[in-house]
This record gives structure tokens, C-alpha cells and sequence, in this order.
């Protein structure tokens, strides 16, 4: 028996990284999963890895920044799946390209960001919430960011789409709560995902030792798996988290822990 037998799971970017983790953990667990992704080879991929497991998968080709894409993506789930119970609202992106402050980052990249970071979580709660009434209740969860409570520069529309993601995410927890549907959050500090890989433009070599500094920024001393996301969504979403709504969990090796001095030249 699973944990999460004959749920309808929805993950969105749920091909590649914290998304794909979270994907074949619900899948282990006995939860018919939809995978919703822009990349169709890795979210057929996903979706055959869930074969073996027990439970069932699903691919949904949209892109979550747009309302057809959502729409595309809970129909399917609910046609396929006969409800929506969980929605992992994980999809984000960070393009190299928009490392840039706010004066140089073009406006279509602004809307661009903000549109799959954020718009998306108020698109698939639009869209899922009408199942979850009906079924008398259900759990929503963002992966939000470190950089949704603390910034960094060069990261507008990212920080903006994160702590975006998180007042909405308490937003919601409030308007339905009468419903029974729980909402919450996870922030991730840095974890080992293509977005990382991709973020630096780096070499394989060069990307090893880049993530041996960027673990040394977190004082566990190393960065995070993305199964170490997928372990903290899935207690979440379960009946073991039925007393926390309106919140979020940050994992990220103990870095917001740090004051803003903790990193610097003579602190101690
Ligand atoms: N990796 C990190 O260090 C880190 C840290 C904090 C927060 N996060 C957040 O975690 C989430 C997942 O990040 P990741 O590192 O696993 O990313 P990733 O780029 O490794 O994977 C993202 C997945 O989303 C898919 N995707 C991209 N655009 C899409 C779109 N428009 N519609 C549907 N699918 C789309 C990709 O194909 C991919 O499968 C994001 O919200 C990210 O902001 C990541």
C-alpha cells in the first residue's frame, strides 16, 4: 500500500529536476500522476519510469505559462484520472539571459518569468480548485525559493515571481480553507537540476567545482538533491501535514539561517 494510492497528482514541470523527483516519488507511493512539461522526450521518459512503480502516469505536452496549457493539463487529469487531489505547482524558470538588473532585463522576459513562476499558480488553482471543492478537499503546493524571502542581484522578475509565489500561496490558503484544500510552499536552497546546470553556462568540469562553492555557501556544506525536495513536498501533501496551510518549508542546507554577515570577510 502507498502512501498516496489512487490520488490524482498533477506536477508541473515535472519532467527534469524537483519536478521529476516529485513525479516518481508520488508514483512510488501509488498516485496516478500527471507530468505537464514543455520537454516532450524527458516527460515520456518520466512517464515510462512510472510503469514500474506503482502507480500510473500521465503526459500532459503544455506550457504552463499560458491558461490553455493549464486548462489542457487539469482536463486531462480529470478525464484521465477522475479528479485532481494534488497539485505541485513546480514549474519555474531562470534563464542565463536574465541575469540583468532592472533596467536592462527586457519586458518580454519580465512576462515571460512571471508568467510560468507565477501566473501559472493562479491558473492551475483556477482551474483545479472547482475538482478539489467537489471532492471535499485537496493540497497545493509551489516551489517557491530562498530567493522568495532573501534576494540576490541581477533576479527582478525571478525574485518577484518567488515572493509572489509565496503571498499568494498564503492567499489562497485563506480563501479555501472552508474547503478542506491545504495550501503551501517549499524554498528551495541551491539543488542539483538542470536549472543549476544551465544557470552558469559552465562546462561539466567547470559545473563540479561550481557546485563545491556554491555548497560551501550552505552551512550543511554542499547542495541539495532533488529528492530532498520530493521527500519535504510529499510529507506536505500527505494527511501527516493536515494541520499546516498558509505556509512554506524552506530546505536548503541551513543558508537562511545565516545573518547577511555570516558569509563575509573576518565574520565570526
Ligand atoms: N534548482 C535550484 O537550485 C532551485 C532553487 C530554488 C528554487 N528552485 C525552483 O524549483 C523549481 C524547479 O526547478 P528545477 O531546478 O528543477 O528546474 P529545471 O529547469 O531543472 O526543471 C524544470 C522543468 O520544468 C519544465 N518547464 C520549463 N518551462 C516550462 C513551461 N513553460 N511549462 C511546462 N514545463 C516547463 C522543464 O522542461 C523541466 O522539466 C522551479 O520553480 C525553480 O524556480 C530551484
Amino acid at each position: 500500500m502507498g502512501e498516496f494510492d489512487g490520488k490524482a497528482v498533477i506536477v508541473t514541470g515535472g519532467a527534469l529536476g524537483i519536478g521529476g523527483a516529485a513525479s516518481l516519488a508520488f508514483a512510488r507511493e501509488g498516485a496516478n500522476v500527471t507530468v505537464m512539461d514543455v520537454d516532450v522526450a524527458a516527460g515520456n521518459d518520466a512517464v515510462a519510469k512510472m510503469s514500474e512503480l506503482s502507480g500510473n502516469g500521465l503526459f500532459v505536452e503544455a506550457d504552463a505559462g499560458t491558461a490553455t496549457g493549464c486548462k489542457k493539463t487539469v482536463d486531462a487529469t480529470v478525464e484521465a484520472f477522475g479528479g485532481v487531489d494534488i497539485v505541485f505547482n513546480n514549474v519555474g524558470i531562470q534563464p542565463r539571459s536574465s541575469y540583468l538588473d532592472a533596467v536592462e532585463l527586457p519586458e518580454e522576459a519580465w512576462d515571460r518569468i512571471i508568467n510560468v513562476n507565477l501566473k501559472s499558480r493562479f491558473l492551475m488553482a483556477k482551474y483545479s480548485i472547482p475538482h478539489m471543492q467537489a471532492a471535499g478537499g485537496g493540497v497545493i503546493i509551489s516551489t517557491a525559493s530562498v530567493q522568495g524571502r532573501q534576494s540576490m542581484p541581477g533576479v527582478s522578475a525571478y525574485a518577484a515571481s518567488k515572493g509572489g509565489d509565496l503571498s499568494l500561496m498564503r492567499q489562497l490558503s485563506l480563501d479555501f480553507a472552508k474547503d478542506n484544500i491545504r495550501v503551501l510552499a517549499v524554498n528551495p536552497g541551491s539543488i542539483n537540476t538542470p536549472m543549476l546546470r544551465n544557470a552558469g553556462g559552465l562546462s561539466d568540469a567547470e559545473f563540479a567545482d561550481a557546485v563545491k562553492d556554491y555548497g560551501k555557501d550552505h552551512p550543511l556544506g554542499r547542495i541539495g538533491d532533488p529528492d530532498e525536495i520530493a521527500e519535504v513536498v510529499l510529507f506536505l501533501a500527505s494527511d501527516r501535514a493536515s494541520f499546516m496551510t498558509g505556509e512554506s518549508v524552506t530546505v536548503d542546507g541551513g543558508m537562511m539561517a545565516k545573518g547577511a554577515w555570516a558569509g563575509g570577510a573576518g565574520a565570526e
